[in-house]
Parts: C-alpha cells; sequence; structure tokens
C-alpha cells in the first residue's frame, strides 16, 4: 500500500473544571467547512456547521448530542469539558477496485472528552473530523463503573436543517430501502432513511449518512417536537423495544455529512470509505471486479421458477449455456440462482439448504465447467430472512464454494427475519451481516448482498464485500408498476452515495415482446398491471457507468443479447476504474458521468422524463492522445414510452480540444467507449 501520512499540528487544551459556555471551532484544510461546538449553561454539547463560500452559510443550525440509556439518567446535560485535543492528518491511500484508485483522506480532527460534574459521573468522548468535503462525527463510551453492561434507547444526535432546503428521501423502514424517492422541502420530509440528500436556498449540497456501521443498529432520521425540519437519530430497534446493546466500550458509526457545491461533488466524495478502518484482507490476489450474466432475469419475468420442476431454469443445461455465452461474450461471470434446494418451501422455518444441489442441477460438473473456461461461477444463497438456520449452514456452504473454486457468492434476506420481531437493519442483523462477510473473506469469497443494510464504506476495511441491493432495482420493473425513468437519474445522489447498488441493469427487451408463455406472481397478476421497463434501450447502457458497481449485471437473457450490435458496449465496458468525473447533473433530471480505466473512458448520461442535450467539453482526455469515440444513443424518434428500444451506434476520432453534444430522448441516455488511437 501507498501510503503517506503526517500530523501537522496536535494542539492538547485540558479545561478543568469548567462550568462556564465554552466555544470550540475547527475548519476543514481548505477552511470552508467549518464546525463549532458549544456547551450551554446547561451543561449539554451542540454542534452546529457552516460553509463559508463568499459569506457564511449555516448548514445545521446548533444540534443535540447523547444518549437515553435503559434505567439511567439522559446522558446529555450536567457535562463540563475535561479535554479538547485537535489535529490533523493528510495521507493518500490504494483501493484494490472502486470509483478512483488512489483516495486522498484530509482532515482536521477534534477530540472533546467530557463528563458528567455530579451524580453518575459519567465519561463521553466525541470525535469531530472536518474534510473539504464533509464532517463526521461519532462517539465513545469507555467502560465505567457505571456503563458496563447497559441498552440505549436512543441516540440524541440532532440535524437542525434548514426548513426550505429541498431535499430528496425515502420513508424511513427497518427492513427495506428498496423504495422511491421524492423531492419536498426539508420540513415535509418527516421520517427519512438515510442517505439523505439536500440542497440549500444558496446552493449548497449535502448528503447525510453513517459510515462504518459496525455492532450498532442503523439510523433513520426521524423529525421531532423540537423545531421544524429538526431531526433526532432514529436507531432500528431490537424485537424488545431495545437500540443498542453494549457488553463493553463502545464506539458508534461515524454521522455523516456530505458537503459540495455542486451536486456532482456528493457522488466524487470519499468521504465514507476515509472514516472506514484500512483493509484487514491481506492477500486480495482473489478480489476482482467483474460483469456477470444470470440464470435470474426469467424467474422475475415468470417465464421460469427456481423451484424445481418442469420450468426450473437452473438445470446443468442452462448453466452451461450461459458459461458459453459468458466466454464467448467477454463477460467474467455467471450467477445461478435456483440451483439448490428448499424454494418450494420458502417462508417456512429452515427452508433453505444452501449445500444440496437440486436434482437437475450438477454443481461438480458445472463448476468444473466455468474454470475449464476461466467464467467466475457466482453461487447463491437465499436464505429468506432466516439467521439461525443460516448462521447454521454458513460455515459448510462456504466451504463447498471454496472446494469447487467459486469465489463469489450472492445473498439474499427477502422476508420477515427470523428470530420473528427483529428488523433486516437491527443491531442483531448488522452482526449477523458482519458475521458473513468475515467469514466469507476467509473462504476467499466476493459478496453481492441483498436485502441487507445500506452500505456505510465497510468494503475499504472488507473489500471482498464488493456490493449490494438495498435498492428498488430492476427486479421492481418485473412485476410492479416499476420504477419511472427519473428514479434512476436520482439513485446516484441518494441510495448510489452509500456505495455500490446491484441494480442489475441492460434489459433489452424493454417491452417483453420476446416474452412468450409466462406464469404471473408476485404481484403481475394484478388486475390491469402492465409490466415493462420504463426507459430506452440507451438508457439501460447508460446504468452500466452511472451506477457504480464492481459487480456489474447484464440481468437481460441471454437470447436477447445474442447478435445484438449494442452488446457490444457490456462486452467492451470497464466496471473498475481509476478516476472518475461527473460532468454535469442535476439531481433527479439528468446525470453524465466520465470514468477512466487505464487510458480508456467510458462516459454515461441518463435523462428522466424529459427530452434534452447537453452538450460535454472533452477536456478531461489526454491532450497529446487522439481517441476513438462510439457513441450509443437513443435515435431522432426514441421515446421511453412509445419507441425505447430505437437506438443509432455512431463512431468518430476525437480529440481532448473537442466538445460532445449528449442528445437524450425523454427516458433516453447515452453511452460512450473513448479508446485512444494507437499512434
Ligand atoms: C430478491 C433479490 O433482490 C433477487 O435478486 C433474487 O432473485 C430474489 N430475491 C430471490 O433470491
Ligand atoms: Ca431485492
Amino acid at each position: 500500500m501507498n501510503k503517506f501520512h503526517y500530523l501537522i499540528f496536535s494542539v492538547l487544551i485540558i479545561v478543568s473544571g469548567c462550568t462556564s459556555t465554552t466555544k470550540q471551532s475547527i475548519s476543514s484544510p481548505d477552511g470552508k467547512v467549518n464546525l463549532d461546538l458549544n456547551l450551554n449553561a446547561s451543561g449539554e454539547l451542540y454542534y452546529s456547521v457552516s460553509y463559508k463560500d463568499k459569506k457564511y452559510i449555516s448548514l445545521i443550525s446548533p444540534s443535540a448530542l447523547g444518549f437515553e440509556i435503559k434505567n439511567q439518567e439522559k446522558l446529555q446535560a450536567g457535562l463540563i469539558i475535561t479535554e479538547i485535543k485537535t489535529t490533523e492528518n493528510n495521507e493518500t491511500w490504494n483501493q484494490p477496485w472502486g470509483q478512483f484508485k488512489t483516495v486522498k483522506n484530509h482532515y482536521r480532527q477534534l477530540v472533546c472528552e467530557a463528563e458528567e460534574k455530579t451524580n453518575l459521573k459519567r465519561r463521553i468522548r466525541v470525535i469531530f473530523r472536518v474534510f473539504n468535503d464533509g464532517i463526521a462525527f461519532r462517539y465513545e463510551l469507555p467502560i465505567q463503573k457505571s456503563l458496563t453492561k447497559y441498552a440505549i434507547t436512543k441516540e440524541l444526535s440532532g440535524f437542525a436543517l434548514s426548513p426550505d432546503n429541498d431535499t430528496w428521501w425515502a420513508m424511513a423502514d427497518y427492513n427495506t430501502q428498496e423504495q422511491l424517492f421524492q423531492k419536498t422541502k426539508q420540513k415535509e420530509a418527516h421520517w427519512v432513511n438515510t442517505p439523505i440528500t439536500m440542497k440549500t436556498k444558496e446552493g449548497i449540497y449535502m448528503s447525510i449518512h453513517e459510515a462504518a456501521l459496525i455492532n450498532y443498529p442503523a439510523m433513520t432520521l426521524k423529525q421531532d417536537s423540537s423545531g421544524i425540519a429538526v431531526y433526532h437519530t432514529d436507531l432500528v430497534p431490537w424485537a424488545d423495544g431495545e437500540c443498542v446493546k453494549v457488553n463493553d466500550s463502545l464506539q458508534t458509526p461515524w454521522r455523516v455529512i456530505t458537503i459540495s457545491d455542486h451536486p456532482g461533488g456528493l457522488i466524487e466524495s470519499n468521504i465514507l470509505l476515509n472514516l472506514n478502518a484500512p483493509s484487514k484482507i491481506e492477500n486480495s490476489s482473489w478480489i476482482k471486479p467483474l460483469k456477470y450474466i444470470g440464470i435470474w432475469w426469467g424467474m422475475h419475468l415468470g417465464t421460469h421458477t427456481w423451484n424445481e420442476g418442469a420450468r426450473h431454469m437452473a438445470n446443468t443445461e442452462n448453466a452451461l449455456r450461459y458459461i458459453d455465452f459468458a466466454k464467448k461474450h467477454h463477460i467474467d461471470g455467471v450467477v445461478i440462482e435456483g440451483w439448490n434446494k428448499g424454494w418450494d418451501k420458502w417462508g417456512k422455518d429452515s427452508a433453505f439448504d444452501q449445500v444440496t444441489s437440486a436434482s437437475d442441477f450438477n454443481l461438480k460438473q458445472v463448476a468444473e465447467y466455468a474454470r475449464q473456461n476461466g467464467v467466475t461461477l457466482i453461487g447463491h444463497h437465499e436464505t429468506g430472512g432466516d439467521i439461525p438456520c443460516y448462521e447454521q449452514t454458513m460455515e459448510k456452504a462456504f466451504a463447498l464454494c471454496k472446494q469447487y473454486g467459486i469465489h463469489a457468492v450472492k445473498t439474499g434476506y427477502a422476508g420477515g427475519i427470523r428470530p420473528a420481531g427483529e428488523h433486516h437493519f437491527g443491531q442483531y442483523m448488522v452482526n449477523h451481516y458482519q458475521k458473513a462477510i468475515e467469514t466469507a473473506a476467509r473462504y476467499d469469497l466476493m459478496m453481492d448482498v441483498h436485502e441487507t443494510v445500506k452500505p456505510t464504506g465497510l468494503c475499504r476495511t472488507w473489500p471482498n464485500l464488493m456490493t449490494g441491493e438495498g435498492v428498488r432495482g430492476m427486479e421492481w420493473e418485473a412485476w410492479s408498476d416499476g420504477n419511472k425513468p427519473s428514479h434512476t437519474a436520482l439513485l446516484p445522489f441518494t441510495r448510489g452515495l452509500a456505495g455500490p447498488m446491484d441494480y442489475t441493469p441492460g434489459i433489452f427487451d424493454l417491452l417483453y415482446k420476446n416474452r412468450k408463455t409466462y406464469v404471473k406472481w408476485n404481484g403481475q397478476e394484478k388486475q390491469g398491471m402492465q409490466v415493462r421497463v420504463h426507459s430506452t434501450l440507451a438508457h439501460q447502457l447508460g446504468l452500466f457507468v452511472v451506477l457504480y458497481s464492481p459487480m456489474q449485471m447484464a440481468a437481460d437473457l441471454i437470447e436477447n443479447y445474442e447478435g445484438h450490435p449494442a452488446f457490444q458496449f457490456i462486452e467492451q465496458t470497464s466496471v473498475n476504474y481509476d478516476e472518475t468525473k461527473v460532468l454535469d447533473a442535476a439531481i433527479g433530471e439528468y446525470i453524465v458521468t466520465a470514468r477512466r480505466t487505464g487510458n480508456n473512458w467510458v462516459i454515461g448520461a441518463l435523462s428522466n422524463e424529459t427530452a434534452r442535450t447537453i452538450n460535454i467539453s472533452l477536456n478531461f482526455l489526454d491532450k497529446r492522445t487522439k481517441y476513438e469515440m462510439i457513441i450509443f444513443r437513443d435515435a431522432d424518434n426514441t421515446h421511453w414510452e412509445t419507441s425505447p428500444d430505437t437506438y443509432s451506434i455512431d463512431t468518430k476520432t476525437v480529440e481532448a480540444s473537442a466538445s460532445h453534444r449528449i442528445q437524450m430522448a425523454a427516458g433516453g441516455g447515452q453511452a460512450i467507449l473513448l479508446k485512444p488511437i494507437d499512434k
């Protein structure tokens, strides 16, 4: 690891027995982001955040800190500050994969140690970090007499926002992030999942989320009665109503506010990764980003089943066919769902068996064939949410993968959690997901996790955590009203800010014209339900670049790809990048993203329901090089509603001095390959 690290200064202020109001301030290295910490006359800590442009813009008004602890007084008031320490850190580090090869981690830190003056005399430490692209804080509660084994019933961290911010948000839910987003004024967003994204009236963009979610429940944000648009941290509870069960010293996740003066700055920020610990996997040579196809979409369409029987898709013959296609078209991996026993019992206790193959599926033969052909087989473990059952099998199931040379597994938690009453995003489940990631690392397994908790940058520490769902992805287009074109123009600025997304793009048969016989299921049978994909074909290609995932699926049936000229974009695009630039964007309306791998660039663009033309400069290209530019675009008559699958492929030669007009249909998009022309 190429690591350069220094501490610029370190100031230690010991404040003993201080009871009066105290104010501490700290700014980002570029001086634009400012954090103030105040101790008021009641001995309560408050923080606030501002942004210095031409003048100071308030982003977060004074907001509370502290905890409610079961059977104890609130840990909030009556505090004195015993020590303040400020330091600066500046380092760069390299990622094994990502949107950027090299990441800069430069921040100023303020550590505040405080103690209650009387009663329990509990001690609390709050650590603040201020970066050029945001601020973060976390708590530490050391082991002490009155805090040994206890339960937190509420985290009091507040976020007092301007009621007039524009905000893009999804309703809070303790079990799912598979939601549509809405745009309202801040005051109307009462209870939200994170990330939540905002724009102040001065044009500053912010996103609130968390980093390093370990042994703690996920947070939602809830407005309370203390003021309009004032949120507190609402933690996902255990079945018994407690939020955090603590048996040791406590270190919370970071509460993070990403800040930028332009929307693309939120996407280009690495603040969440920087707030996570360095990799714990010493030899990561088996971790490789990959494009994949799979035995998958047929089940969602209803033409096939996961269950064994006449329509069972995961049979040996189909698996070999998918491997052949992958090899022929330079696709790295194949996922096979429905390969195992138990699907007919979905919803019952101990239904899924992640070690026994379906009767018509020969795991040994398929795994050997994949290995001989250089194709990565991706295992699939649906758990149905039955944790005791999966935890019993997990070790054996991962060992089976290793035995057959399988290096990737997709997991799923579709259904209510067992033990009953636990939530997908509570501490119990956060600990389970962590156990799965760490166990998988021991078996050299990359993970693609569905229906788990939102990402919080943990992939820095565990780079085998490649991608995850936690998003209303393509599957919803198969059996529901689906996802409006604006959904994907919004996702990069909401859920996408949390981390990689397994959205599963790339459907070419947008109107399901090639779907012959199928059995309606999961909502397709609803009166008047007309399912389809809500975009143009060029938009589907644009998704490959715009929605970042180091395991990126080409989700359609291979029959719809075979011989299709547009498939060459999927064949040729990379899913691992040295550099990423958002060239232009308006949240929920359109986005143009450029990504570099070595000397090649790819560009993806998406529009919502409105047709539009965006001019981009190509000045990010190497000035001394000529490039072949292959453009996959909407045709002149394309419209997502009426003619979604018309498209054109153009080729031209360009240089850095050129500009390019990206013309997008309603619900449209564009995808571009840029390759240096050898001299
Ligand atoms: C939901 C997942 O998101 C999807 O990808 C998978 O096919 C089904 N569950 C079945 O496991
Ligand atoms: Ca799902």
